[in-house]
């Protein structure tokens, strides 16, 4: 009888409940959690919405969920066994769900419209470079944010974080790393100078990567152009005079992938704590004059920071997933709390997009 019921009779109502927001609302049956957040007006974060950027995780505190997409493609082991799943592809069994979110920063502002114009780029490396955009009005961001750049040829908006740190009058010079897309449309355009000029539509600021107040001990790890949100960060904590040990460990293939150096030698020099920098080559030739780390960048957290409180230190990483998701593995083995490492994955989908 129990069984007819559930065939025939009324569908039971399905609620979800987020955290720290208070938001409850009804997910009608086909929709995914996430769907159902944004048309109730739930400013849940998200970003791709197809499983990839993680932008979407949070934590299952109460009720069931089944994934569209295994979540296991986009979170760690660690995260999954821990609870998290990503709203996105989540779809709910029970009548209540109760998820709790990674809260964003307190000061991020409402994302806004801007038009802006390419005024400078710089050759970084031989397939990174920094483009500068001058915006129609000051922009006001968290460090660590990032921006969807929409190009008039070009069908979907790329995402790339901030390099700058915030300033608090608002920001009309804003710059990105963009590192070239084999292929790519968008970078192969930008590389072969050909956005000189354009004007793109900038939708910002967006992400919930930030720094969290504190002065525990902080572990930072950057790959690649994943550098951009590490510099916002560092500088913006630079400027702050924020008091906290600082590892920062910048992974990269050779010598050549290495940049903005003098940079981080400044931000080394202004920090008001101790902060070490450790670059560490993944595929430097043997035989080159290279007397610094060889090897995978996650696996020299110890050697940056060797007396940490593990337990009370925060992990802030930003890079390709596989960087992101063997840096868990080495935090967490560590001793360090899941809840306190923070990242930004730049998958291909949500970062470095192909299409046109
Ligand atoms: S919005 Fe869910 S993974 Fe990107």
């Amino acid at each position: 009888m129990g069984f007819l019921k559930s065939l025939f009779g009324p569908k039971e109502a399905k609620f979800v409940e987020v955290a720290p927001f208070g938001a409850r609302y009804e997910v009608p049956s086909g929709e995914t959690m996430l769907e159902a957040a944004l048309k109730n007006g739930v400013p849940f974060p998200h970003n791709c919405t197809v499983g990839t950027c993680g932008s979407c995780k949070c934590k299952l505190k109460t009720g069931r969920v089944s994934a569209l997409t295994d979540f296991g493609y986009t979170l760690s082991q660690q995260e999954i066994a821990a609870g998290f799943i990503l709203a996105c592809q989540a779809i709910v069994k029970d009548p209540l769900t109760q998820v709790e979110v990674e809260s964003a920063s307190s000061d991020a502002p409402k994302p806004e419209q801007f038009t802006a114009k390419l005024v400078a780029t710089e050759d970084l490396t031989h397939d990174i470079k920094k483009i500068t955009l001058e915006l129609d009005r000051p922009i006001h961001f968290v460090a660590g944010q990032y921006a969807n750049l929409k190009y008039p040829n070009v069908k979907r908006a790329r995402n790339y974080s901030f390099a700058d740190a915030p300033d608090r009058d608002g920001r009309q010079q804003i710059s990105f790393y963009i590192r070239k897309v084999p292929n790519g449309v968008f970078t192969e355009a930008l590389f072969k100078g050909e956005m000189a000029e354009m004007t793109f539509d900038v939708d910002a600021p967006h992400g919930n990567f930030h720094l969290h107040p504190g002065n525990t001990p902080m572990i930072c790890i950057a790959g690649g152009s994943g550098l951009a949100p590490l510099m916002s960060v560092l500088e913006k904590a630079r400027k702050d005079r924020v008091k906290r040990p600082c590892a920062f460990l910048f992974g990269a293939r050779t010598q050549a992938d290495l940049y903005c150096l003098d940079q981080i030698k400044q931000i080394e020099q202004g920090w008001a704590d101790s902060f070490v920098f450790l670059p560490v080559l993944s595929h430097e030739p043997a035989d080159s004059s290279w007397t610094g780390a060889r090897g995978l960048v996650t696996q020299f957290i110890t050697d940056a920071m060797p007396n940490a409180n593990w337990a009370e230190a925060e992990g802030y990483m930003c890079g390709p997933p596989g960087m992101i998701d063997a840096g868990i593995s080495s935090m967490t083995e560590v001793g360090m709390n899941l809840d306190k490492i923070f990242y930004d994955k730049f998958t291909d989908e949500s970062h470095i997009a192909k299409m046109p």
